[in-house]
């Protein structure tokens, strides 16, 4: 029989993960972008953005033929019978979707469509409602679903590869069973909606799991107000199966490209639709919220922020990614320049960026704290294997705010260290003794 092609338009983190994974089960892909530079890095097997995982699978199906990259998009969908959309869908500053690429896109299908049927899969985030107004632009003879990833950064591939379902929103059988088919082999359960049914699968996942991180950090800030060990209490109430322990990791709050956008879009939505969502607004102002209180702890330590340096690890929105969008450590660094700081800042992922408050790069970890107190906003693996005895030689007030909860901070206490978690006890505590929680 033979084997579908499948056109992928976009080459940010969902399209290259798309087209990795679906030559992984063995098709043949075309990536298509209107970024010249980033296509021909990609022919060459150069990843776009760092991702484990990501650049082995690349350079393997670019050698066996199987993945090609174009800038051309009428060469890219010719001989596709699946179209797959996975261009940027970012917000605008009311909150709302841009849909200004996705509707690009659409047109320069409709421009170049031939009377050969295909199925276009939109697989970039998008307000209910929107497959349903694309659909209507497409030519009659194509058939659109909408069909949500659930991809995260650092581990696209991976995810792409095993799902936990494929929820496909189809206004048709035809179409629907054949997306089904394509992705048989990955051997997850298929659920078949409305795509506007879909559309809210995806929004209301994210927006879900944001309010999760937003309930964790409250709890955290709570346990750190009433003296209780937030890690303690939140994997107690992760423990119960009904509830779950994913995302219930107190920190500085989500960041990213995703999770604040895709919240804020479906609060627009819901706000506009008349039935504006209280949750969803209370989610996005703790977020908001949330790095101030880093901030705030680094302050009680220090009694005054002016003319103090901070040495800061980590920049990334989360470990395992370079990406600096909507990261919480830019809003941390403009806080600390705010209050009179200066900092420096390590990311094994980041060599270069311009970073608020002219913070300053350093290539090391050990370089970053030569400062008065230190800030870890990332979570790298690397920051656990630090000497915490060679850093207390470098810190000036031996102070250590991990806001991310990552470090082990009676070990840190025993080099005479002071360690502050988020919703944790100061360690050692005021009365010089070295456990952390009760
Ligand atoms: C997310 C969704 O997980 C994914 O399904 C969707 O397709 C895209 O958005 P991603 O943004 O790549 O993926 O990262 P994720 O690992 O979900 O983390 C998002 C943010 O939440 C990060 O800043 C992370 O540090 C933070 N986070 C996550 C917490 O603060 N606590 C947690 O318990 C989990």
């Amino acid at each position: 029989m033979h084997r579908a092609k499948i056109a992928i338009l976009g080459t940010g983190y969902v399209g290259t993960a798309n087209a990795v994974g679906f030559a992984e089960l063995g098709y043949d892909v075309i990536g298509f972008d209107t970024d010249a530079r980033r296509i021909a890095g990609l022919r060459l097997g150069i990843p776009p953005y760092r991702e484990e995982g990501l650049g082995e699978p690349l350079a393997r199906h670019l050698r066996n033929g199987r993945l090609t990259f174009v800038t051309d998009l009428a060469a890219a969908v010719e001989d596709a019978a699946f179209i797959i959309i996975a261009v940027g869908t970012p917000s605008r500053p009311d909150g709302s979707a841009d849909l200004s690429h996705l509707d690009a896109a659409v047109e320069s299908l409709r421009q170049i469509a031939t009377d050969r049927p295909k199925i276009v899969v939109l697989r970039s985030t998008v307000p209910a409602g929107t497959s349903d107004r694309i659909a209507a632009q497409l030519p009659a003879h194509y058939q659109l679903l909408f069909c949500p990833e659930f991809l995260r950064e650092g581990s696209a591939v991976w995810d792409f590869l095993h799902p936990d379902s494929t929820i496909v929103g189809a206004e048709s059988d035809h179409a629907a069973g054949a997306y089904a088919g394509l992705v048989r082999s990955l051997n997850a359960p298929v659920m078949v909606t409305g795509r506007r049914d879909a559309e809210l699968i995806k929004g209301g996942a994210n927006a879900f799991l944001a309010l999760k991180i937003s309930f964790a950090n409250e709890i955290a800030n709570l346990c750190g107000t009433l003296n209780a060990d937030a890690l303690n209490v939140l994997q107690g109430i992760g423990a119960d199966r009904r509830i779950g322990e994913a995302y219930l990791e107190p920190g500085i709050g989500f960041g990213g490209p995703c999770f604040e956008k895709d919240v804020q879009s479906l609060e627009h939505v819901a706000r506009n639709s008349g039935s504006p969502s209280h949750l969803l607004q209370a989610t996005l102002r703790v977020n908001d919220a949330q790095p101030r209180k880093v901030v705030d702890i680094l302050e009680e330590e220090l009694g005054d922020l002016r003319g103090a340096h901070i040495g800061v690890w980590g920049l990334a929105f989360k470990a395992g990614t370079d990406d600096l969008r909507s990261s919480l450590a830019l809003r941390i660094l403009d806080d600390l320049h705010a209050r009179g700081a200066t900092a420096t800042a390590y990311d094994p992922a980041i060599e270069s960026a311009e970073l608020p408050g002219r913070t300053s790069i350093a290539r090391s970890a050990m370089e970053a704290a030569h400062a008065d107190a230190l800030l870890v906003l990332t979570e790298w693996p690397e920051f656990c294997d630090v000497d915490p005895s060679v850093l207390a030689a470098r810190l000036r007030r031996r102070i250590v705010v991990d806001g991310r909860n990552v470090l082990d901070g009676e070990r840190f206490a025993r080099c005479g260290l002071r360690y502050r978690g988020v919703g944790r006890s100061a360690v050692p505590d005021s009365d010089g003794a070295a456990a952390v929680g009760a």
